[in-house]
């Protein structure tokens, strides 16, 4: 043994040297990550969905409800908004014209983040309650962590993300802690297309929503879930454009930055539920119809007259399955006893609901894991609900029809994929594994 002491000395430095360079090549500068991913957490008093972001010099962490329609990131500015970073682009730069905006703002308080001059006007949508306000576009850093589709990497930064400006008073309806909310709509400062184009990745980006902690990938695939189950071979069908911006507040010619896409028909078990075919199609000269993916609902939204049809079909048919219907509980209007029900890997054996796409082949499939809402220990509801006769946009596919459902936006080749199901391919949204190996 005349080895020794030196030779093993000298494998620990190596080994500790090899170490250190390899995470400092991955903290450097130069590494450039293929995709990102931020946490999509369900927040259970208001059945939003939030993420939370690392904003500003020094980092914090800023709670933002997660908007897959929304324009852009907006952030309250009003109250404790601490950044050296902070800059606002003079009206008429590059910046503002890429913003969209409009307009060119004067503030007659003392300068702070959000009351500057020259500088172009925002004006931050608050989705959930329907409230916009005028507020300024801003620039700062932000830090996102990167990931090769299974497990998280290094945080990167992006030194100059463009967000909105906004006020206290436009939080009132968030979840406790929401500081604003994250926009992940189709419009040049949406968030996915402002990280593809920090990292001249893809425009792409996928969601996996869940009652608990899920994911929002942004970039090139692939998505993994626990126990390494790699999630391809989605459906597609083309995400389509509403000219008319759905927003509480836009300019003039403003087109929507929400993601609609073309359900031509509606099933259950095959049966064809009678819809007005004029209500599914977006009405372009006024916007109304159509059907969107909605992140800022519980529940998918129907106008009435297709509610009403969707769920005297269902009832129909769970009472040929001798399913007994109970009274109501709102805001839903069919519920059961779970007496008669079996339950299966992909939830409750409930009448399957098909959306129908662009091609009698291309069919969303809604089992009972995301039909059944459990609102006692024995009464399950039909967890759709009725959005008026009035209803702007007519389906509007709410998250607890997506969760544990994949759903890819595609925004360069404005194609949508989803999954179904993750429960049927054994894994589910909360699977990401949020550990680093490194
Ligand atoms: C903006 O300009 C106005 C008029 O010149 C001035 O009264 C105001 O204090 C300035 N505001 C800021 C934030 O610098
Ligand atoms: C769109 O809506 C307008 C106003 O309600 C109506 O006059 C028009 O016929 C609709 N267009 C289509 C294609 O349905
Ligand atoms: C429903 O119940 C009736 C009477 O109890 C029975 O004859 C029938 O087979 C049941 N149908 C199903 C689908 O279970
Ligand atoms: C992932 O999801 C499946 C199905 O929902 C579950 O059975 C499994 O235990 C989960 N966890 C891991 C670590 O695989
Ligand atoms: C991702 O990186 C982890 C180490 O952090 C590694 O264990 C895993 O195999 C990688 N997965 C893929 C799909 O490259």
């Amino acid at each position: 043994m005349a080895s020794s002491p030196t030779t093993f000395f000298s494998v620990i430095v190596l080994f500790l040297f090899s170490l250190s360079s390899s995470s400092a090549a991955k903290t450097s500068s130069s590494f450039r990550p293929k995709a990102l991913i931020l946490p999509v957490t369900k927040d259970r008093s208001t059945l939003q969905y939030k993420t939370v972001i690392n904003q500003r010099t020094p980092l914090v962490p800023a709670s933002l409800v997660f908007d897959l329609g929304g324009r852009e990131l907006w952030v309250d500015c009003d109250k404790g908004y601490v950044s050296t970073t902070y800059r606002s682009p003079r009206c008429h730069s590059a910046v503002c014209s890429r913003a969209g905006s409009t307009s060119c703002g004067t503030c007659f308080s003392p300068p702070s983040p959000g009351c500057s001059n020259n500088t172009c006007g925002a004006i931050p949508d608050n989705s959930v309650s329907g409230w916009a306000a005028s507020g300024e576009f801003a620039i700062d850093v932000v830090s996102i962590q990167s990931t090769n589709g299974s497990n998280p990497g290094p945080f990167v930064k992006i030194p100059n993300l463009i967000f909105g400006c906004g006020s206290t008073s436009l939080l009132k309806g968030l979840a406790k802690g929401a500081v604003g909310m994250a926009g992940m709509g189709r419009h040049n400062i949406g968030l996915p297309s402002q990280f593809a184009a920090a990292f001249s990745f893809n425009r792409k980006f996928a969601v996996c929503l869940t009652s608990g902690k899920g994911v929002a990938f942004f970039g090139n695939g692939p998505y993994v879930f626990l126990p390494g189950i790699q999630i391809s071979r989605l459906q597609t069908t083309p995400l389509l454009t509403n000219p008319v911006s759905s927003a509480s507040a836009y300019s003039q010619g403003e087109k929507s930055s929400e993601y609609f896409i073309g359900v031509t028909a509606i099933k259950i078990v095959d049966k064809k539920v009678p819809i007005s075919s004029k209500l599914l199609k977006i009405n372009r000269s006024t916007g109304f119809g159509g059907t969107k993916i909605s992140s800022v609902n519980p529940y998918t939204v129907m106008e009435s007259s297709i509610y009403n049809s969707f769920t005297s079909e269902f009832v129909r048919q769970a009472a040929a399955r001798n399913i007994t219907r109970v009274a109501s509980v709102k805001p839903f209007g069919a519920c059961f006893s779970t007496k008669n029900v079996g339950v299966t890997r992909v939830g409750y054996a409930v009448p399957e609901i098909q959306l129908v796409l662009h091609s009698k082949d291309v069919v969303w499939r809604i089992f009972g894991a995301n039909s059944m809402v459990s609102v006692r220990d024995d009464v399950i509801c039909l967890g759709f609900v009725d959005g008026g006769v009035n209803a702007k946009t007519s389906v509007m596919i709410g998250g607890f029809q997506l969760e544990d459902n994949l759903v890819e936006f595609d925004l360069a080749s404005n194609r949508f994929g989803f999954s179904s199901t993750l429960l049927g391919r054994r894994t589910n949204c909360a699977n990401f594994s949020f550990t680093s190996t490194a």
